[in-house]
């Protein structure tokens, strides 16, 4: 695990893209040896709900595209996307779009999709955001979006790793939140924290599964416990992780809802496969 500083580099004015659904590279951001983020321009045309994702890519050696699912990072509002992704050594895209430099272009179909949208659950006084690694993706987008605090008297984002680095990159994105021009005073005293790992020393430790089972993460919030009346939450993490945590959920008296029928708790992949 890489523990310096996170690299950054980003430029003020992007070039004009060539291939069709082309979208130029305008800054990287390498959180650790397996994570980083990016920001590339939007398509004019592009129209999202906060929490969607995209298909994007880079061009395959054959010629044809090589895509896969991303969630937008970056709130609906926001002038450019941001992306935050994995690095899979042997992954046929991300050992590749590791690589990708400040002008590069990256392939982007403009076809937003997606279950962890505001308008997939009924109205609530609180809103959990449960995610593991990358998961938190979607919810870098929802916590950017001025919709969440307007809806919720409460937001509480857990967010669990292996290890302290991998959290970085939501801490960064939390921590910079009270200072946002648009939403900086909505945030204030509405959001609740709480990050944990697994395998490294922290200050808040343990699975988010066992968290909510023993009560803890209530107590140290001093919440009640979730119920069908005034929870809402939205799932995003590793399929063994969201199959537990709907599990957890439904024990709580909540039930999945879909963009065609909102109910209490939506749940998405952050990624299909069950190792690397
Ligand atoms: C709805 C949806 C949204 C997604 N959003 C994101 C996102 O915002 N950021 C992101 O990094 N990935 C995301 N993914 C995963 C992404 O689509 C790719 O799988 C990932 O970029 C790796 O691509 P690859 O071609 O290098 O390897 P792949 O062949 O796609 O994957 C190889 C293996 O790597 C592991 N893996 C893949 N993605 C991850 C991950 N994110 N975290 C941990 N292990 C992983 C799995 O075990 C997988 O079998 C999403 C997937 C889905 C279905
Ligand atoms: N993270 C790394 O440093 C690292 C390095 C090299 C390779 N990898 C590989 O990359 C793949 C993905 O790793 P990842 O760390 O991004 O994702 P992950 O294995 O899904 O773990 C992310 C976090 O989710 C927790 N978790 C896993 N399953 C859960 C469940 N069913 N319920 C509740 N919590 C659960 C983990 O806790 P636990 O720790 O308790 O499992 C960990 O804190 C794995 O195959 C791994 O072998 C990871």
């Amino acid at each position: 695990m890489t523990e310096a500083a996170p690299m950054s580099e980003t430029i003020a004015k992007p070039a004009k893209p060539h291939l069709p659904d082309a979208q130029i590279v305008t800054s990287v951001t390498h959180w650790t040896d397996r994570l980083f983020s990016f920001r590339v321009t939007r398509p004019q045309s592009l129209r999202f709900r906060s929490g969607e994702f995209v298909m994007i890519g880079l061009m395959g050696e054959t010629g044809k595209p090589l895509l896969r699912a991303y969630s937008i990072a970056s709130p609906a509002w926001d002038d450019e996307l941001e992306f935050y992704s994995i690095k899979v050594p042997e992954g046929p895209l991300t050992s590749r779009l590791q690589h990708i430099v400040v002008g590069d272009e990256i392939i982007l179909r403009p076809k937003p999709v997606g279950t962890l949208v505001h308008d997939a659950l009924l109205p609530g006084k609180r809103l959990w955001l449960l995610a593991t690694g990358t998961g938190f993706a979607p919810f870098a987008s929802l916590l950017r979006e001025p919709q969440t605090y307007e809806k919720y008297e409460q937001v509480i984002m857990m967010h669990t790793c292996r290890e302290v680095a991998e959290l970085n990159y939501g801490r960064t994105l939390v921590e910079n939140l009270a200072e946002d021009p648009l939403i900086g005073e909505m945030v204030a005293g509405k959001l609740l924290y709480y990050p944990t790992t697994t395998r490294e020393t922290f200050s808040h430790m343990g699975r988010v599964t066992d968290n909510l089972s023993s009560g803890k993460v209530f107590a140290d919030l001093g919440l009640p416990q979730m119920n069908p009346a005034e929870d809402r939450a939205m799932v995003c993490g590793s399929l063994a992780f969201n199959i537990d945590v709907k599990a957890i959920l439904e024990g709580f008296g909540l039930r999945e809802g879909a963009n065609s029928e909102p109910l209490e708790f939506v749940v998405e992949k952050a990624f299909v496969g069950d190792g690397i």
